[in-house]
């Protein structure tokens, strides 16, 4: 049956953060071996799917300069003249206390689905038959200062003959390719390079010698999916001391990294060290102790800062880190008929802040103030890009039923997110953030 639905390169190997066992739904599972298997089985069909449809294969497409201003088929005109409201004197408010408010249409979008070709699939929330559009028109409002819009223009030029890297999983690629397409309004990007899986992806500027690289890696550091009797298991042996080598030879062509990842370490992992099993997360086995997934997640993160840190030929790299961006699935998880059909935010005062959700937050956050007392000698920047709260905020951005998906229909994708969408928000958030910190950037 897997066979029929994916072909040769997509194998249970393979399968996306759809997986998540939210703690004891998975160990609910887990005792009863018919659900785990249908569950596991669902999850190949959901895994195939996502591999099936990455990228659209347009190499180079119009862009602002060489075409008349894009409209989709809503007839929204992007306002593109707004003025980038960056003003040097709110370098101190707090982003993180604020709200989502309502804005005209054309302002507050930087693309459509038509305007930008790269939007895969399943994030092409309206083509997949999406009909509320206000999910597009919230601009997230610190209490005490404006985020300024992204601009482009100014982005662009800062990071000439640079490489910007998303490290991470596929939430690193959806952020990812919401830059592509906010950049793409200001030059069309040259598809350069893609691995047999989709995992790593490159693509370059040219006008402003600007590389832009995703590179795939759930854990960060070196994992091999258990198999037992032949079987894969959804669930990874996690080696904590031990990088995994496909992100970290890249890093040192990497100018700026952007680090995140947090929703594969929910599975039923083993967890070593020295080669040593010292533990599990999930795994519900007499004699090995539970670690929790925050263990290994601030281990993960320890190990890849430590390794930049330590890396003389990566000195003065500038890292961030995404934090995490929780599931909402409502009414049960992804695979008992959980769904997200919000087409409002929460206000301030309806948003659940989900303890995991938080402790998650807050280990990154720990980890990178760690790092960034590590790393000043070698002129290493670290920062955080913090967006677990807003986010929490934003149940109604995610593709739900509308990620064009044939195998699975009635269930849903509040993982990811819609482009456009929120998301986008997560680029303001990142270019304000550089601002602050580089000159190069204003
Ligand atoms: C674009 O935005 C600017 C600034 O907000 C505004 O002055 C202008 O009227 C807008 N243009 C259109 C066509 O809406
Ligand atoms: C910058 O922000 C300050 C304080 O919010 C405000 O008084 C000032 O007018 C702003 N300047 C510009 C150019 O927008
Ligand atoms: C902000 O401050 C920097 C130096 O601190 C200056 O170079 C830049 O021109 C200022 N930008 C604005 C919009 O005031
Ligand atoms: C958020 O901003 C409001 C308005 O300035 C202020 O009253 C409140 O104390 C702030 N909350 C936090 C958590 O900083
Ligand atoms: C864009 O979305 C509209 C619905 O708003 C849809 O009709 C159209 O097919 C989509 N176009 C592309 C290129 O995705
Ligand atoms: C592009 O940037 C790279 C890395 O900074 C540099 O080595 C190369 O010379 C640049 N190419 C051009 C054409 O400027
Ligand atoms: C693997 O297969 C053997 C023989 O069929 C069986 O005894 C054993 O319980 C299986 N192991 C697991 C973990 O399912
Ligand atoms: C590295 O990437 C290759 C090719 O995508 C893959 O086969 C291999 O499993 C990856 N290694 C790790 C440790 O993830
Ligand atoms: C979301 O789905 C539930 C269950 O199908 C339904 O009761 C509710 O009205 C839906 N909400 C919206 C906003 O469509």
């Amino acid at each position: 049956m897997k066979m029929n639905l994916c072909n040769s390169v997509q194998t249970r190997k393979n399968v996306q953060n759809y997986n998540v066992f939210k703690g004891d739904k998975f160990l609910n599972l887990g005792s009863t071996g018919f659900l785990l298997l249908y569950s596991l089985f669902l999850t190949v069909i959901f895994s195939c799917y996502m591999l099936h449809f990455p990228f659209s294969p347009i190499l180079k497409f119009a862009s602002k300069q060489d075409s008349a201003p894009p409209t989709n088929s809503l007839h929204i005109t992007i306002n593109h003249s707004q003025p980038a409201d960056y003003n040097n004197s709110t370098s101190d408010c707090d982003l993180l206390n604020g709200s989502w408010v309502l804005e005209e249409k054309g302002n507050s979008l930087y693309y459509t689905n038509f305007s930008c070709p790269t939007i895969p699939h399943s994030k092409n929330c309206l083509l997949n038959g999406r009909a509320d559009e206000e999910f597009m028109q919230w601009r997230w409002k610190p209490e005490e200062c404006t985020l300024p819009r992204f601009n482009a223009k100014t982005f662009l030029t800062s990071v000439k003959g640079k490489t910007i890297a998303f490290i991470g999983d596929s939430l690193a690629r959806n952020h990812m390719e919401s830059l592509l397409c906010i950049l793409s309004s200001e030059e069309s990007p040259t598809d350069m390079y893609k691995d047999v899986e989709d995992k790593f992806r490159t693509w370059l500027f040219p006008r402003h010698n600007f590389t832009l690289m995703v590179l795939r890696t759930e854990f960060l550091v070196f994992a091999t999916e258990r198999v037992i009797n032949g079987s894969f298991t959804g669930g990874f042996d996690l080696h904590l001391d031990k990088l995994n080598g496909n992100w970290t030879q890249h890093l040192t062509n990497i100018d700026y990294a952007i680090f995140s990842d947090g929703h594969w370490f929910l599975r039923p992992n083993y967890l070593y060290e020295n080669g040593n099993l010292i533990g599990c997360v999930y795994c519900g086995e007499a004699g090995v102790q539970d670690l929790g997934p925050g263990y290994a997640i601030r281990r993960a993160f320890q190990a890849a800062f430590n390794y930049i840190n330590k890396c003389v030929e990566c000195s003065g790299i500038v890292v961030l880190l995404r934090t995490f961006s929780a599931g909402q699935f409502e009414q049960g998880a992804w695979n008992e008929g959980g769904f997200c059909n919000r087409t409002r935010p929460f206000t301030r005062d309806e948003v659940k802040i989900g303890d995991q959700d938080w402790e998650f937050r807050s280990i990154q956050i720990e980890e990178i103030e760690r790092a960034r007392k590590d790393g000043e000698k070698n002129g290493n920047m670290f920062e955080i890009v913090d967006v677990t709260r807003a986010m929490l905020m934003r149940p109604d951005g995610h593709p739900g039923a509308y990620w064009g998906n044939k195998w699975m229909k009635g269930y849903s994708d509040c993982i990811h997110w819609c482009l456009p969408g929120p998301i986008d928000t997560w680029n303001e958030f990142l270019q304000e953030i550089l601002r602050r910190k580089l000159p190069i950037f204003h």
